[in-house]
């Protein structure tokens, strides 16, 4: 038997004494870990036309937002609140693109009013966007082009024929219909695939696409690939080498750019790419029983501050960090929800005693953004590890926080 995770980012730091100071559950972020994945993510794109937009639902925070800033990354957003904490973080307007789906006219205008990046996913609001603003707005639009992305989880699926996202190839006529009609400034052709991609030839095979409507308008400045790259996180899941990408990438992007007589940007939107495994959700185990069949661990948190095991069947590496060197043995571990609450089935950790410190890895992305009360359980607080020094960027939940907004009525 062996454990598989052997290390996590911030082995170099007293995470113990973090925890206790803090209090478990626990989320906790490194800024280094962070910045060591842009860094990355550029080195491929050696034409300086690369600009990433961090996907704030991954991990909405003011404090990363501010982060992600003084990095040199601008920011997607997909409501108006994620654009408010983006401008309240510091981010000018058009650093900030907004790509909302499925949303009434009026998150758009107000997306307009704040002076943010406009991509519109859908013919009906591309239409009323072309009556309302004509040429004296630009915007980008959102394309289902239709090509299949790979991907582990169904529910995730965004492309192909089930995709309710961008507007489809086929309406590609209609869009030019309204292009020319109001004199549209179209600026941008957005391709996001899909999450959780395994293989750069969805990028590779897609660009060409991508490229081929981008020819057929004529204000293009960027080219927005989106997001989806998947990180390696232990589940023996192959990954893609990112330089090598942007290599590739970057070369044809190159040609696309002679072709089309003009200098155009590059954007990728990453979310998980940048802080999934920048992340790490520490846990006490608090009751260890068996049912016969199995031995189960049970955590002070459960899937109400980490559900992607239960919504999408996720791997996230589990390391039992107080007592490194214990036997090895299967366990189930679960949390605290009155209801099946399972992060991993027969998992091999060292031998776990109550009070133990228990990781939950690669916890960064979609951890937190998709944490709920449910149970009516605080969710944790969130601590980020920057310059060698941890700090509180959100606190626990209180009972207070979770009455806030109820209303108590007269029952009479
Ligand atoms: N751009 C657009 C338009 C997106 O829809 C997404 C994610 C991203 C960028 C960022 O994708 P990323 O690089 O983070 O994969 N809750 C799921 C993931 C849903 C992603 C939705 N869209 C999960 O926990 O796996």
């Amino acid at each position: 038997m062996e454990q598989k995770e052997k290390n996590f980012f911030i082995q170099e730091i007293d995470v113990e004494h973090i925890c206790r100071e803090f209090g478990t559950p626990l989320f906790v972020y490194d800024a280094d870990h962070i910045f060591n994945q842009i860094q990355t993510f550029q080195k491929g794109f050696e034409k300086g036309d690369l600009k990433i937009k961090f996907a704030c639902k991954s991990l909405t925070s003011l404090s990363v937002m501010k982060l992600m800033k003084s990095y040199g990354t601008g920011l997607d957003t997909v409501s108006i609140p994620e654009i408010k904490m983006g401008l309240m973080a510091g981010f000018a307007p058009d650093q900030i693109v907004f790509t909302p789906n499925c949303v009434d006219f009026s998150e758009i205008e107000q997306g307009v009013d704040l002076g943010v990046r406009i991509n519109i996913e859908n013919i009906s609001n591309l239409e009323k966007f072309a009556l309302k603003y004509g040429r004296s707005v630009p915007c980008s639009i959102r394309l289902n082009p239709h090509v299949a992305a790979q991907q582990h989880a169904s529910k995730v699926e965004e492309w192909h024929k089930q995709s309710k996202f961008g507007i489809s190839a086929f309406e590609l006529e209609t869009v030019k219909q309204i292009e020319a009609s109001y004199n549209l400034d179209i600026q941008g052709i957005h391709i996001h695939s899909s999450s959780v991609i395994m293989s750069s030839e969805v990028f590779i095979n897609g660009a060409p696409v991508g490229f081929d409507i981008a020819m057929g308008f004529k204000n293009v400045e960027f080219i927005d690939f989106g997001g989806g790259i998947k990180l390696d996180v232990g589940d023996g899941n192959k990954v893609i080498d990112v330089v090598d990408l942007g290599k590739k990438l970057d070369v044809k992007f190159q040609e696309f750019c002679t072709a089309y007589g003009r200098k155009l940007e590059l954007w990728f939107e990453p979310g998980r790419y940048l802080v999934g495994n920048s992340g790490v959700l520490f846990a006490e185990c608090v009751v260890r029983k068996t049912n016969g069949y199995k031995e189960f661990i049970g955590l002070n948190t459960g899937f109400n501050h980490l559900i992607r095991p239960m919504f999408y069947n996720a791997y996230h590496g589990i390391i039992n960090v107080s007592n490194p060197d214990g036997d090895l043995k299967p366990y189930n571990v679960v949390g605290n929800i009155c209801e099946i609450d399972t992060f991993a089935k027969d998992r091999v950790l060292n031998e776990v005693r109550e009070k133990d410190l228990i990781a939950i890895l690669s916890a960064g992305a979609y951890c937190y953004s998709m944490a709920s009360t449910y149970n009516s359980r605080y969710r944790p607080a969130e601590v980020l590890v920057i310059n060698g020094k941890a700090k509180l960027i959100r606190k626990r939940d209180t009972f207070e926080d979770l009455i806030r907004n109820q209303v108590e009525i007269d029952i009479s």
